[in-house]
């Protein structure tokens, strides 16, 4: 079946990002990151798990001395859209006091999961507080939210790869891809 075996590519309706351009859009961040943060007490902080490849690639474009830090929240069931019920599966090991964070997300959608994290989080008093998104779907946004660093705005379509996945499927794949709507729309609901 595909998606379970064989190639991940034959689910994929269109590449939006390549290898090539994830690397060119991270090292940008990156340098900017860096030199945003050069006074500062910086911890990275990623939400599990799709923005674990991302996390990974963009520690290792930031230079400047930081910390890194995970927190685990479940926002979707087997679904393709945001249910607004977000349930904190682990929380952070280290105190926020005093500390600059930098939220690093896979994917700033309806902002509902990012918007409860946020409020969560400012109750550590963290020195200052920021968000890092790799992708932003602006015209999916239900809540007033906006990223300080975005990677690539992208269009009101299911993307997968780099660790977005669908039904944690997709995950490995290299690329951010456009899903093949045919993928989600016979499965939606049914877990694999
Ligand atoms: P929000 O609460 O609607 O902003 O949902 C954010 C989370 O939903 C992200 O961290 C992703 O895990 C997931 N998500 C939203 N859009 C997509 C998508 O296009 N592909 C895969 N996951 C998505
Ligand atoms: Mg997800």
């Amino acid at each position: 079946m595909a998606g379970i075996t064989g190639d991940m590519y034959r689910d994929i309706e269109r590449t939006l990002l390549s290898e090539a351009e994830l690397r060119e859009t991270v090292a940008q961040l990156g340098r900017q990151i860096s030199a945003d943060y050069a006074e500062k007490n910086l911890l990275l902080v990623s939400v599990l798990k799709g923005s674990v490849v991302f996390m990974a690639d963009l520690m290792r474009a930031v230079t400047i001395p930081c910390r890194i830090d995970f927190m685990a929240v479940s926002s979707y069931g087997a679904g393709t859209k945001s249910s607004g019920a977000v349930k904190i599966l682990k929380d952070l090991d280290m105190p926020l006091a005093g500390v600059d964070l930098l939220l690093v997300e896979d994917i700033l959608d309806s902002g509902k999961t990012l918007r409860y994290i946020l409020e969560l989080l400012s109750a550590g008093k963290p020195g200052s507080v920021k968000i890092c998104t790799l992708l932003d779907k602006p015209v999916r946004r239900q809540v007033p939210l906006q990223a300080d660093y975005v990677g690539a705005v992208v269009p009101d379509e299911f993307v997968v790869g780099y660790g977005l996945d669908y039904n944690e499927r997709y995950r490995n794949l290299p690329i951010i891809g456009i899903l093949k709507s045919e993928i989600y729309k016979t499965r939606e609901g049914l877990s694999l």
